[in-house]
């Protein structure tokens, strides 16, 4: 896929005024700071498309973006960071629950992890939420670039086998890093694939 034109179009906290055009829709999910909104702007090949920050917490609202005026794309907030006050937790989640139970065209959510990380309960939890909602999801694993490939490759496996304790089946995953763009034609190919369906 060529990227024509990406075009950012809202911000909301809620989903009822999310754009209401029936486009094919994608979302991106994670723990604060683990690079969604990079990786937006990797995918489109735009610096300043979606907000990122080193401090954990930026992205605070639904970010709507309209990808060649064929599909959405999603940068939600980050979940899991300990220094937002409780009661901005409860809201954020509040909407964030909202949005996966409600978004009808919301096609596949992608679940950002940290290459480096071993697999933590909060992601898990997120995809059992996921699971229990019957949103289809894959997982992005970020940051490629941090790590050297035999220690990555060790890492992903080891993911993938500890994923297995919990899921019969692995999800769907890609390999990123928006430092040096791996990952971007797999993830376009695939977004092709599942529009032509
Ligand atoms: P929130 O909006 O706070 O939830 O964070 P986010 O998940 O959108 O993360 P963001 O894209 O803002 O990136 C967080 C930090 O990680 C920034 O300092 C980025 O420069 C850095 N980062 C993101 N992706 C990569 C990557 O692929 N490689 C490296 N080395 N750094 C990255
Ligand atoms: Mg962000």
């Amino acid at each position: 896929m060529k990227i024509k034109s990406a075009e950012f179009i809202m911000s909301n906290s809620n989903v009822m005024k999310a754009p209401t055009e029936r486009m094919p829709e994608y979302a991106f999910i994670g723990r604060s700071n683990v690079g969604k909104s990079s990786l937006i702007n990797m995918l489109m090949e735009r610096k300043d498309l979606a907000k990122i920050s080193g401090k954990p917490g930026k992205t605070q609202l639904i970010n709507h973006f309209k990808i060649n005026e064929e599909w959405f794309l999603v940068d939600l907030p980050g979940y899991g960071y300990a220094s937002v006050s409780k009661k901005k937790r409860v809201i954020f989640q509040y909407f964030i629950e909202n949005y996966f139970k409600e978004r009808e065209q919301l096609v596949c959510t992608f679940v950002l992890i940290d290459s480096r990380h071993d697999p933590q309960k909060i992601d898990l939890d997120f995809m059992q939420f996921l699971g229990e909602n019957q949103i289809p999801f894959c997982i992005i694993f970020t940051k490629a670039d941090k790590l050297g490939s035999s220690k990555l490759n060790k890492q992903i496996t080891s993911y993938k086998k500890k994923l297995l304790q919990h899921w019969e089946t692995l999800p769907t995953s890609f390999l990123t890093s928006s430092n040096t763009s791996l990952g971007r034609t797999e993830f376009l190919n695939f977004i092709d694939g599942v529009n032509e369906d």
